[in-house]
């Protein structure tokens, strides 16, 4: 390993300048004198996207294998999966040359008409945080590093590079943060990209708050901040809140600016020193790792495969799935002769070969007979004859397969989705077919939940098979032959319409600024709090087996926060297959201080069964499965008192709990200020005994004033009206009877409690 400290103090302040911004749009700044290499990054996340020439921002890309993109991803629940995709991506940047992936994106689907839902994971944090964190290990364990972005509150393509997301902290601590502090404490990413957007005010890139205070200080990210391409307005300001690399690059005058503010004085070279110690550890970590053997592209597209498989939800299904001996087949919807496996933007890979489900099919079809018609066109427009020629090819066959996709313009990087619609002749289609072949299965491409309360009774059977990779094709025929079992569950809530959602209301912002005015109510917890009825809840997915639970238990009734608990239960294969089954588990609490969400998500694992089997799934819920983020003492904090232990199926469909007693060890520090009210003074710990006699005083002087407990004395509602007054507003009241000024006798309690 170089001596890092040694080559900064060899370097001139230009060097170190230069090393902080890009050389080309995917490159670092080698400096050949002191035999520091340069590095090259590529997207990501789903595969990567090598461009030849390192100075073009956008060209057609080196053939990689296409994974499937992070809905499905998510939607496969199976870390030990995606930390293998991890790996494959690992030895595709080795064969292109590639020492930094750019992914995992981790943004939280605040809504689902953020046009790039498809590159991230879920609307719940904790699934979110799990899955980022297996795909790093999975790349970086083969010395390749990641990007985990797009730090922070990029959740909504609209104005994305400059909207300001208006979040209050508690909201970011406990939904916007998680993912990313999950990722960056169990893995360790080599680096961060910022998001252009603002985040209360200041751009993503000028964050201290959360670039240094809370990335480096807090959370211990090692590697370095890198800007999302062209996120950076003021280098200097970036650099000093620990902005380390810019890219885009080259960009002479932005090197300029950060060698003249060194040199005036405005910018302390110890920043800038530390931006670049980051960078070179990065920088020769990756130099490590030898580049340039080739990948097995036959053994990824076979992986591709697998997650697209594992990935597929089974919405619906009344029994015709899995196909079996089918002799006449209607193939109908563009999506079966030409796959949409992926989404626009920068995200989009060439890929090394693509299934298509048309040819897949017909692999497994036994020799049946398969008629394709092409149902929709690509763009918005209407045709009937195509729904008419659909509907004929459908009425002579014994089953209607409907590959159904979201049209790319519906859905990409940059832009958001206007509606939650397939499109008005994809509907029409599919109410036409399945009026006249009740055996028809629908097939879904699109990244991210649509409303579908206008067609879902009609097909007998529905796939969502997200944007599912160069192999999803293939997965597809593998689930509708029952060669996979689906067991793929849905990581986002699939709402009956769009008003229905939480950030309705308050998107897509107006005067530049988006109000996260939800709080912490996104996705299911949202749901759950308004008891909304939704098309499919967070975590649902079927299968062509059945799973019982029984037996849960908990390793204390009683528990301390710090020790944590773990919880077990079994589940039975009660089915005629083999299946998975994703077993999720999660907590309520019954009475905090603040308002909480009536469950979140805080484990889940899955267990694979033979028919008949049981197997006993055990979980750990640590401190923080409990805790919240109390934003007036600044940090997390557990509360003494009941918490429900839920164990289900889906957050819908929970099928064991337990109720447990947790002894929290947090100590609160005390609050307790000029303006805090009776209540808050009776309900604190040390407030408390200070208090109550100076209180019982008080009510005996006010009811020697005005009375007991009779009309108009200080009776209940008196009482209830008081409680929530300052105490010193309550003193004014009496002043003249007071022994000395409202704020002398409050500064006197405050000394005793805080003494
Ligand atoms: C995207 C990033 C991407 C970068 C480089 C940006 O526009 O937001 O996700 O990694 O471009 O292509």
């Amino acid at each position: 390993m170089a001596d890092i400290a040694s080559i900064i103090a060899q370097m001139t302040l230009e060097e170190k300048a230069a090393l902080c911004t890009g050389v080309t749009s995917w490159g670092t700044t080698p400096i050949e004198r002191l035999g520091v290499p340069g590095m090259t990054v590529s997207d990501g996340p789903h595969g990567v996207r090598r461009v030849a020439d390192e100075t073009a921002l956008v060209q057609e890309s080196l053939p990689a294998t296409c994974f499937p993109t992070a809905s499905s991803l998510a939607a496969t629940w199976d870390p030990a999966l995606i930390e293998e995709m991890g790996q494959a991506l690992a030895e595709e940047c080795i064969a292109l040359h590639v020492d930094v992936i750019l992914g995992p994106g981790v943004n939280m689907k605040r809504t689902p008409l953020c046009g790039r839902n498809f590159e991230y994971f879920s609307e719940d944090p904790y699934l979110a945080g799990e899955m980022a964190a297996s795909l790093i290990k999975g790349v970086q364990s083969r010395g390749v590093g990641t990007s985990l972005k797009h730090y922070a509150a990029n959740n909504q393509e609209y104005q994305r590079m400059t909207i300001n997301a208006k979040v209050d902290e508690r909201t970011l601590r406990e939904i916007y943060l998680p993912a990313f502090e999950t990722a960056v404490k169990k893995a360790q990413p080599w680096t961060v990209m910022c998001s252009y957007n603002r985040v209360n005010g200041v751009y993503g890139s000028e964050q201290t708050y959360l670039l240094t205070e809370i990335l480096k200080e807090e959370w211990g990210l090692e590697g370095f901040v890198v800007s999302d391409w062209g996120a950076v307005h003021d280098r200097v300001a970036a650099l000093k809140a620990g902005l380390d690399l810019e890219m885009p690059g080259p960009r002479p005058r932005r090197v300029q600016a950060v060698v003249e503010a060194v040199q005036s004085g405005a910018l302390d070279e110890a920043v800038l020193n530390e931006a670049v110690r980051r960078i070179l550890g990065i920088v020769f970590k990756a130099a490590e790792t030898p580049k340039g053997a080739p990948f097995d592209a036959a053994a990824h597209h076979a992986l591709a495969r697998r997650l697209a498989g594992e990935g597929i939800v089974l919405l619906k299904n009344n029994g015709l799935l899995p196909l079996k001996d089918v002799r006449r087949m209607a193939v109908i919807g563009r999506a079966a002769r030409e796959a949409h496996f992926q989404g626009g933007g920068s995200s989009h890979i060439n890929p090394t070969q693509v299934d298509m489900p048309l040819e897949e099919l017909a692999k497994f079809a036994g020799g049946a007979e398969i008629t394709f018609s092409e149902g929709y066109p690509a763009d918005d427009s209407s045709q009937p004859d195509l729904i008419e020629a659909a509907v004929a090819a459908a009425q002579a066959a014994e089953v209607a397969l409907l590959y159904i996709a979201l049209p790319a313009y519906k859905e990409s990087e940059g832009y958001d989705r206007a509606d939650l619609d397939l499109t008005g002749q994809q509907v029409a289609l599919i109410k036409a077919v399945c009026a006249v072949q009740p055996n028809s299965v629908v097939i879904l491409n699109n990244g991210s939940a649509l409303a579908m309360s206008t067609w879902i009774d009609a097909p007998a059977a529905v796939l969502e098979a997200w944007m599912m990779g160069q192999a999803g094709g293939g997965a597809i025929a593998d689930v509708l032959f029952g060669i996979v079992n689906p067991s793929g569950k849905l990581a986002e809530t699939f709402p009956l319409k769009l008003s229905d959602t939480p950030a309705y209301i308050n998107y897509p912002g107006e005067n530049g600024e988006v109000r996260y005015g939800e709080g912490l109510f996104i996705g299911y917890r949202y749901y759950d709090m308004r008891e909304q009825p939704v098309q499919f809840p967070f975590g649902y997915g079927g299968s062509y087996t059945t799973f019982a639970y029984s037996g849960m238990r908990v390793s204390a009734k009683t528990f301390r926060d710090v020790e944590g608990l773990t919880v077990s239960v079994d589940v039975t294969n009660t089915g005629p297959v083999a299946g998975r089954e994703i077993v999720q588990l999660y907590v309520h609490d019954r009475k905090a201080q603040l308002v909480r969400p009536p469950k979140e998500l805080k484990g889940f694992a899955s267990v694979e069964l033979q028919p008949g089997e049981t197997k006993t799934v055990t979980l750990f819920l640590d401190f923080r499965a409990f805790a919240y983020y109390h934003p007036a003492y600044g940090q997390w904090i557990t509360e003494n008192g009941e918490f429900d232990i839920l164990v289900g199926a889906s957050s819908a469909d929970i099928r064991c709990a337990e109720t447990v007693t947790l002894e929290s060890t947090v100590e609160l520090p005390c609050i307790l200020h000029r303006e805090s009210t009776l209540r808050e003074w009776l309900e604190d710990p040390r407030g408390k005994p200070v208090f109550e006699p100076f209180f019982a005083q008080m009510l005996a002087a006010m009811r020697e004033m005005f009375g007991g407990e009779g009309e108009g004395g200080i009776g209940m509602e008196v009482m209830g009206f008081l409680l929530d007054m300052p105490l010193r507003d309550v003193l004014e009241f009496q002043s003249q009877q007071l022994p000395a000024p409202a704020d002398e006798i409050i500064a006197g309690l405050l000394q005793q409690v805080y003494a």
